[in-house]
């Protein structure tokens, strides 16, 4: 059975199955809601049901994932039982014909740390590929999983994509197949896809938070911001257990030529002797809490695991910023 979903204040319906849920729904028919695990864990895809009624079961969500009132619910998660009106955190009309599947050769795979491995991929020749700065792709494994990693290179280098690949003992991709992989072996990606994407019609100074490999979308953020020669204030925290985890030194350090008003922190939570070290010790969040009295008018854009995104979205709401201006991309294993 499939009802109708209006969105609030607006002429914009679409329709949805009594077993499909409003998200995928929603992007099926070219409406791209915030959205980030489509687990019903991160939060990101929170709304309100302003009117109708859901199937019973698949309402709510857990105060981790910041349901706080009873018209608040997870679209990830949430099935209409009736014709529903809906209050999504933002949306905006997108081209679901804007994304492709495609062959791309392994043109160069580089081991940076112990536990990250750096991918190019090149497309085939001509081929171009539209995406924004933090988006991510997928890639399509041969048993029919697939794997999400964000592209971290800017979007003017549409002919390829780099992946920052952090190699799980137990991955299905990240251990098993990448291991394997050679030079000029072909991977088959579907892209772009994902909510978290420059908003550059704000002027707001920005906070970028990364944990771990989470530097990948916000490394293709503020390469475009370099290539943009946008003029907005920009602070970064890489968050990472040692040294060795900070794998792009190397750009931090072009940054900072290129970008003027950079300002760069790198936190290490695994440092355990702070008398033999110089750099911040401790969570990213923490540093964060205690370098700023005042979000209220920033934007945030955070990557990386779910306790850091979670604990980090909570520190900025307790400094003042927006819920509307918190933008996300969180690992759910
Ligand atoms: S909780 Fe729905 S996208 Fe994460």
């Amino acid at each position: 059975m499939s009802f109708k979903i209006q969105i609030e204040g607006s002429d914009v319906a679409f329709d949805c199955a009594s077993s499909e849920n409003l998200l995928d729904a929603a992007m099926r028919q070219g409406i791209e809601m915030p959205y980030s695990c489509r687990k019903g864990v991160c939060g990101n895809c929170k709304g309100r049901v302003v009117q109708g009624e859901l199937v019973v079961g698949t309402q709510g969500g857990s105060q981790e994932a910041g349901i706080r009132q009873p018209d608040e619910h997870l679209f990830c998660r949430a099935q209409p039982a009736s014709d529903l009106c809906i209050a999504p955190k933002t949306w905006h009309r997108v081209d679901p014909a804007a994304r492709k599947t495609l062959q791309a050769k392994v043109f160069k795979k580089i081991q940076v740390a112990p536990d990250v491995t750096l991918l190019h991929l090149r497309f085939p020749a001509g081929v171009r590929v539209k995406f924004k700065a933090g988006q991510y792709l997928q890639v399509l494994l041969p048993d029919g999983q697939r794997r999400s990693y964000s592209m971290a290179n800017a979007p003017h280098e549409s002919d390829a994509v780099q992946l920052h690949i952090r190699n799980l003992p137990q991955g299905h991709f990240s251990a098993a197949l990448l291991k394997n992989l050679q030079v000029g072996e072909m991977l088959t990606l579907e892209l772009p896809h994902g909510d978290f994407w420059l908003r550059q019609d704000s002027e707001r100074p920005m906070l970028m938070v990364a944990g771990g490999t989470g530097f990948a979308p916000i490394k293709s953020i503020v390469d475009h911001i370099v290539r943009q020669k946008l003029q907005r204030a920009v602070h970064l925290y890489w968050g990472a257990r040692t040294q060795e985890g900070i794998y792009a030194a190397d750009v931090l350090t072009r940054w900072a030529q290129q970008l003027p008003g950079l300002v760069v922190h790198t936190v290490f939570s695994d440092v355990t002797d702070a008398n033999t070290w110089s750099g911040r010790v401790g969570l990213v969040h923490d540093a964060v809490r205690a370098d700023y009295a005042d979000l209220s008018g920033w934007d945030v854009y955070a990557c990386g695991g779910m306790p850091m995104v979670t604990a980090l979205r909570d520190v900025c709401a307790q400094l003042g910023l927006p819920d509307a201006n918190f933008y996300s991309d969180a690992f759910v294993g």
